[in-house]
């Protein structure tokens, strides 16, 4: 009898889930905005599309940096850490431009965090304490989704 209703439930989640993913255009859009708490980045649309592509070279940034540390490639780990990710006048400059156009003042905040957490993991790797770099790395990847989880596009 569980097994039957466990079942049901399965079901039930699968359909209302393909009901939701089969709903195009805007009112579908408009709905999902409703329901989605965070804050809408008010950006225009061609620079949410960069901005999206910088954060998929950031998902490969991440992948690097944790197969350089998984093959004890120290130096590597630590060069791809401070390079792609850390914290320099660019990045700022960046961050800033972002959070001003968008009017938020928490962006900025919110991307340093992750480019300084970036610069301590590259100093861990770069003194070959792999226990370390992997913790901050974990940390790295919580700083990620603060932003996610206050921002949206
Ligand atoms: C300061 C804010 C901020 C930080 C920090 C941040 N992101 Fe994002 N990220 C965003 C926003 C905004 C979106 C768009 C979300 C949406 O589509 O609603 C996004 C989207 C993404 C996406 C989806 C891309 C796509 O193709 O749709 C990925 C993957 C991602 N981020 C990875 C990362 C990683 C990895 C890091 C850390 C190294 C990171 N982000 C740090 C703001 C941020």
């Amino acid at each position: 009898m569980k097994k039957v209703m466990l079942m049901l439930m399965a079901i039930v989640f699968v359909v209302a889930g393909c009901t939701v993913a089969g709903q195009k255009g805007p009112k579908a859009q408009t709905k999902a905005g409703a329901l989605d708490e965070r804050v809408e980045l008010k950006l225009p649309p061609h620079i949410k599309v960069k901005q999206k592509a910088g954060m998929r070279v950031h998902m490969d940034t991440l992948s690097e940096i944790v197969l350089a540390l998984s093959e004890n490639d120290f130096k590597k780990a630590a060069k791809t850490a401070s390079e792609k990710l850390g914290w320099n006048k660019d990045e700022s400059a960046q961050c800033r431009k972002m959070s001003k156009m968008a009017g938020e003042e928490g962006f900025y905040e919110l991307g340093m965090a992750v480019h300084k957490k970036a610069d301590e993991l590259a100093a861990y790797a770069a003194a070959e304490d792999k226990d370390n770099a992997l913790r901050a790395f974990s940390e790295l990847v919580n700083n990620c989704n603060a932003c996610h989880k206050t921002f949206r596009h």
